[in-house]
């Protein structure tokens, strides 16, 4: 069984024999940021394959590909080491899609999600064979049929169901619940399947369900997959074959210790085990978080400590562009100091330097007291950090380093100050449009 408590050391960071400093996946942090000057974000390439290896594991004896939800990690050193695993690629855009491709991801290993696909993306992932669409809507289906029989190609694609569950997870990452603009209903995905056999060039032979992320329980996608099985049998007897069922992401995992108790690997896939005991086709599983979440941290430095008019502040040398997820959906993420010298705990609101009050990681935190140049770890920032990082108050990417077993690579520089003006030019030529 892989529980969420029997972890090896190399998945969280851990204190040098010493006690001075902290080492992830071997690598000592205090000496890495002497390197690479902060903000940066480290990923433990260990921690990913174990996390990798808990799914396959579990998942053994099932035909399953798990496809990595490119959006929580995008980064080219990330995608290939899923390559590497053996795990494939959920993509929402040809962004997404030449990432994968240029990792050495196969094409027959990606799959297409989202509500919006265009025209041209749609033809992108035609061109390239792609191994299947998970279409949101009937327009789409149809742009599908009619652009599969353009390039004289059947696309191989399932109807994703929105089944009307609530993940019980924070309002902007529930997708599952019929107000929401995903999937289509079950109503509606069976007049689809009732007309299939008019899609000369769309093979509609898949089911697909992703109601949210960061689900700590298993009752959600219990379910979820309730309904879909129901749906799967109802289809098989109507003479509807289904060969593909796509399970979605949305796996929960540790941002507070002590407090979020995610689920474990083996338990999610054996409620997939029960809903769906008699199919025999193929499953795909889309995680993105469980995957990358907890290998990821960030390192930034406190500028200085700024006694306020109620409150005392911590500002580091990172901010809301770097992590969005504080502002963006409160989020919490544990943070601690690299150096474990004994001071006395003091209360701070943790912020960024950049110019608005959401610029805010944590309120009311308690840490051993702080000064100017000291080192801290934002921890679990591995989904969904620097892929939703911007530049906003003209502060460059932050550079991304992956560590292994006590060596780390650079796997993104800081962005350059002309990489971040790249495209941008004076109004000189004037047109008519
Ligand atoms: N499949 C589909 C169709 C999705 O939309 C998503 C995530 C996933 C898979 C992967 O979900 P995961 O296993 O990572 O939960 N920015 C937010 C999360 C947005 C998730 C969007 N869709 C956050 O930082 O919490």
């Amino acid at each position: 069984m892989f529980t969420q408590t029997s972890r090896p050391a190399a998945q969280e960071p851990v204190r040098n024999a010493d006690g001075e400093s902290l080492a992830f996946d071997g690598v000592d942090l205090e000496q890495l940021a002497q390197r690479i000057p902060t903000p940066f974000h480290a990923y433990s390439a260990s921690a990913i394959r174990q996390r990798i290896g808990s799914l396959q594991a579990a998942l053994s004896g099932l035909d399953a590909t798990i496809c990595f939800a490119v959006k929580a990690n995008p980064n080219l050193a990330i995608l290939q080491l899923m390559a590497n695993a053996g795990v494939g690629a959920d993509i929402v855009s040809v962004g997404e899609m030449r990432r994968s491709l240029h990792a050495g991801m196969p094409p027959e290993r990606i799959v297409f999600s989202g509500v919006g696909k265009s025209a041209d993306e749609i033809a992108g992932a035609l061109t390239v064979g792609i191994h299947r669409f998970n279409v949101e809507s009937h327009d789409e289906l149809l742009t599908l049929q009619h652009l599969a029989e353009a390039q004289g190609v059947t696309a191989r694609a399932a109807v994703r169901i929105n089944p009307d569950v609530d993940a019980h997870t924070h309002a902007k990452i529930s997708t599952g619940k019929s107000e929401n603009k995903f999937g289509v209903s079950i109503d509606e995905a069976r007049r689809w399947f009732a007309e299939r056999r008019r899609l000369s060039h769309v093979q509609l032979d898949g089911l697909h369900v992703h109601i949210g992320s960061q689900i700590l329980t298993l009752e959600p996608f219990r379910l979820a997959l309730q309904r879909v099985a129901e749906f799967w049998r109802e289809l098989e007897q109507d003479g509807h074959p289904i060969t593909s069922i796509d399970v979605g992401g949305g796996l929960g995992v540790c941002y507070r210790a002590g407090v979020d108790q995610p689920v474990a690997a083996a338990d999610y896939v054996n409620v997939i085990r029960e809903a769906l005991a008699d199919y025999r086709g193929k499953l795909l599983l889309e995680p993105g978080r469980y995957l990358v979440a907890e290998a990821g941290v960030l390192l930034t430095r406190v500028i200085r400590v700024k006694p306020g008019i109620e409150r005392q502040f911590l500002v580091l040398d990172a901010a809301m562009n770097d992590l969005q997820r504080p502002s963006l959906y409160d989020a919490w993420h544990d943070i601690v100091p690299v150096s474990n010298a004994s001071r006395p705990l003091t209360t701070y609101d943790i912020v960024g330097p950049v110019c608005e009050t959401g610029d805010t990681f944590a309120r009311g935190r308690e840490l051993p007291e702080c000064a100017a140049g000291d080192l801290l770890l934002i921890k679990a920032t591995g989904a969904y950090g620097t892929s939703m990082a911007s530049t906003y108050n003209s502060r460059p990417l932050a550079a991304e380093v992956l560590l292994n077993q006590g060596r780390y690579a650079l796997v993104r520089r800081r962005q350059h100050f002309e990489e971040m003006i790249a495209g941008e030019q004076p109004a000189r030529h004037w047109e008519t449009a």
